[in-house]
């Protein structure tokens, strides 16, 4: 008697989820919309999801299965869970989109605030990696320094200048992972190795004063789970403060889950900038990035960015405002701009000089606060 494949015994069990298969692979690369569900790394073809309901989910055969997977993590009450339907079926009858802003968005911003100190002011995108995309972009911004740093074993999803990998010995100069990424778009990434403080030291003593950020999921999770040592993390915030540089956890796995405020809470660490997924918006496509409102405010509305233009330094302005005699409050130029970055909680010290003729500079100068 001839011995059935694997693929063939699957196949004969799961007809439904094979004929799934079949079609779409004609029409999807690899039959897949994400290397994570195609079963290469198990045989077999993959199982095709006709429901979920609580704790199960239910294939194309209407075999039930306990799910461990949670839709990859998001799903912390479960499928369909009744309260969660609800409250989307609510939120659908009254549109699904507007393209402009709603108070649904101002409640999740005011409970992830709530959630993770760190994030003082959060912004919402569509995916995780958007929401580390858009992190780094701030962190370049604002640090006006172009490198980054990630460690070797770390996810941070599918950006070109993310998808590196770890260079040979000591050089620690990022290769691309994936085709399709030109090397010029992983030149500024630098992959260190989990937990070796000689190397993270030896990037910092070399290259410090060029780093923007260093990113890190501060619980590895996407190979296999390497909870790293609290002083290690702790070193990461000692050596990005240090160095101006930037300290960004990715919490798009361990936000809202390893504890309510991540593991920001559970190792008593703040970073400057946090990224978050799909568990902020119930597994459905959302993701966001926080932190500061100093270094949020980079993203501010027109009226921040027109401070920018007059060389807003931020340095506790306000206080120091306070503590000099005869301050701004005399000079109606600083006057009108200190005001709108102080209704904008701006912590805003304003330097008028280079845009002003050189006695009105010299006058503001002496405003200086
Ligand atoms: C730690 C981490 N960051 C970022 C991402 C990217 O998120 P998304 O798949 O929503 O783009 C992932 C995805 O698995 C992740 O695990």
């Amino acid at each position: 008697m001839s011995k059935l494949r694997p693929d063939t015994l699957r196949e004969s069990r799961h007809p439904h989820s094979a004929e799934l298969y079949q079609r779409a692979c004609r029409v999807i690369p690899g039959g897949v919309n994400s290397p994570v569900r195609a079963f290469r790394a198990v045989g077999g073809t993959p199982l095709f999801i006709a429901r979920g309901a609580g704790a199960q989910v239910f294939d194309a055969d209407g075999r039930a299965y306990l799910d461990f997977v949670g839709s990859w993590g998001p799903l912390i009450a479960g499928h369909a869970h009744p309260a969660v339907l609800a409250a989307v079926t609510e939120a659908l009858s009254r549109g699904m989109t507007y393209g402009a802003p709603c108070a649904a968005e101002v409640e999740l911003a005011e409970q992830v605030v709530a959630c993770y100190p760190a994030a003082e002011q959060v912004r919402f995108v569509s995916s995780g990696t958007e929401a580390v995309m858009s992190a780094i972009r701030v962190a370049r911004a604002f640090t006006a320094r172009d490198l980054i740093v990630k460690f070797a074993g770390c996810y941070h999803g599918h950006a070109d200048h993310l998808l590196v990998a770890a260079g040979s010995g000591l050089a620690t100069f990022g290769r691309p992972s994936s085709a399709g990424v030109p090397e010029a778009f992983t030149a500024c990434t630098r992959v260190l190795p989990l937990d070796d403080e000689a190397a993270l030291e030896e990037l910092f003593r070399r290259e410090g004063a060029r780093i923007a950020a260093l990113i890190i999921e501060p619980l590895p999770a996407n190979h296999g789970l390497l909870p790293q040592r609290r002083e290690f993390l702790t070193r990461l915030r000692e050596l990005t403060s240090e160095h101006g540089a930037l300290l960004i956890f990715d919490e798009v796995i361990s936000g809202f889950r390893l504890a309510r405020g991540g593991a920001a809470q559970l190792f008593r660490i703040a970073p400057d900038l946090a990224t978050f997924g799909k568990v902020i918006g119930g597994g459905m496509p959302v993701g966001a990035f926080g932190g500061a409102r100093r270094i949020m405010a980079r993203l501010g509305a027109p009226g921040a960015r027109r401070l920018a233009l007059l060389d807003v330094v931020a340095r506790g302005g306000r206080a120091a405002h306070r503590s000099r005699p005869g301050g701004a409050r005399g000079c109606a130029l600083c006057r009108a701009v200190s005001r709108p970055a102080r209704a904008r909680h701006l912590p805003a010290a304003v330097r008028l000089r280079d845009l002003l003729p050189v006695t009105r500079a010299r006058q503001c100068r002496s405003h200086a606060f």
